[in-house]
């Protein structure tokens, strides 16, 4: 289960009761819009009724179609997408660790700079490797050239035969120079739902296809994404927590005029959720001038660079960390260091839960920091559904609230704009 703890939000300014009192009449109003279907962006809605729709036959498909490119014996499996193309994808399998259970070597290819993508390539070229190709649209530059140099290595290597059974395409059904040129190739193609935007297409082929390849129980996952999905139909703001979290952005966006959230984890392994948290939020609210600046912060790591800021600088952001209760590792300290021996009755899990309330103290008390808590039971395919969806839901809610798209993001097009015309010309 996901819950957000709003405990260490500075109670004399706002709670739980009084965001119930100021929201939920704009968020009874939202889901009307939605429901008579006045609401904008609707032909992106997909992703709600997914988890409910899709079928045991079809995951089946996903999972034989990993297995055929896994019995090639191969080394690593390269996952070439940018932005929605992976990022969810990635979370999934960095906090529930999936990669433990796979002799596969997962990359992701997510940028084209010449000192990394040329380090990847060096890599893996003189092994045999899957490839992974995403790209909802088919024609987005960064995955197009560095697919075209990974696939062309194994054609290389392997003969164009060989190369092209160890490719899986994800892309769009209708459209885009990928379909095309993966119709061509006969490579095994998956498609992404038109009515389901990059950023919130993680739970489809576009993070199915590499959870499989990593042996992560699918049904689970669902399984966490269907819960979420039934839990989050209650429109109370007192039984909604992604609601509540998403009115609570919105009052100190738009009541404290605060610009930033920074958003904490504790753990690496959960720096990628942040990512999509700072993508599925950026891109869904950052329109017409509005929308929260979501930064985000590794601790106790940052806590010795950027924590002096936040306990002292500009109180120009909230904070919202994220804190798993049963994680996947952990041990009984046996410390030999006599300075430090006193930790000796702590588990090493202890130590970081101590360090997180401590931070969380120091920074709502001392800092007068407003602090949200996402409390998140464990690090498994079945939380990592419900989270994801739980976190859809938010960035929904907070476009709304916001009164804008939550599903376009024609900013993004800017930069592409001006690249393409000036590599074209
Ligand atoms: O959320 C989005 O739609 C974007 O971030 C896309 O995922 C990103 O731009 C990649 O696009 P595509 O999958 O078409 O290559």
């Amino acid at each position: 289960m996901i819950k957000l703890n709003s405990k260490f939000v500075l109670t004399k300014q706002i709670n739980d009761a009084k965001i119930k009192t100021l929201y939920q009449t704009k968020v009874n109003a939202i889901l009307k819009t939605i429901k008579t279907k006045k609401a904008l962006g609707l032909n992106f809605t997909g992703w709600i009724d997914y988890p409910n729709k899709v079928t045991k036959t079809q995951l089946q498909k996903i999972v034989s179609a990993t297995n055929k490119i896994k019995n090639k014996k191969i080394k690593y499996l390269v996952v070439i997408g940018i932005g929605g193309s992976y990022l969810g994808l990635k979370a999934c399998l960095d906090m529930t660790n999936a990669y433990k259970n796979s002799n596969l070597s997962v990359i992701f290819i997510h940028n084209i700079h010449q000192n990394y993508l040329l380090e990847m390539l060096r890599k893996v070229k003189n092994d045999k490797y899957g490839i992974v190709v995403i790209s909802k649209s088919g024609r987005t530059l960064e995955p197009a050239l560095a697919f075209d140099m990974f696939y062309q290595n194994l054609v290389q290597k392997f003969g164009k035969k060989t190369a092209d059974k160890l490719i899986i395409a994800v892309t769009s059904q209708h459209a885009g120079d990928l379909r095309e040129t993966a119709i061509k190739n006969k490579w095994q193609t998956f498609f992404i739902p038109d009515n389901i935007g990059g950023r919130y297409s993680a739970l489809t082929p576009v993070g199915l296809i590499t959870m499989a390849f990593c042996g992560l129980d699918l049904n689970k996952l669902f399984s966490g994404a269907k819960d979420a999905t039934k839990k989050l139909k209650n429109a109370s703001l007192l039984q909604n927590d992604a609601y509540r979290y998403a009115c609570y952005r919105h009052y100190f966006f738009k009541t404290k005029k605060m610009d930033i959230e920074n958003i904490v984890v504790y753990d690496p392994y959960l720096q990628s959720i942040t990512k999509t948290m700072q993508q599925l939020f950026a891109e869904s609210e950052g329109k017409q001038g509005q929308g929260l600046y979501p930064a985000s912060c590794l601790f106790t790591t940052d806590l010795h660079s950027l924590g002096q800021y936040l306990q002292q600088g500009k109180k120009c952001f909230f904070e919202t960390s994220l804190f798993v209760k049963k994680t996947h590792a952990d041990c009984q300290l046996k410390i030999k260091d006599p300075v430090i021996k006193y930790l000796n009755k702590f588990k090493l899990s202890k130590v970081n839960e101590i360090a997180f309330l401590s931070t969380i103290k120091a920074h709502t008390y001392d800092g007068k920091i407003n602090n949200l808590i996402i409390e998140i039971d464990k690090q498994d395919a079945y939380h990592f559904g419900y989270l994801y969806t739980w976190l859809m839901y938010t960035a929904m809610m907070s476009a709304y609230l916001l009164k804008v798209n939550p599903f376009d993001q024609p900013g993004v097009e800017a930069y592409k704009k001006r690249m393409n015309d000036v590599l074209k010309k």
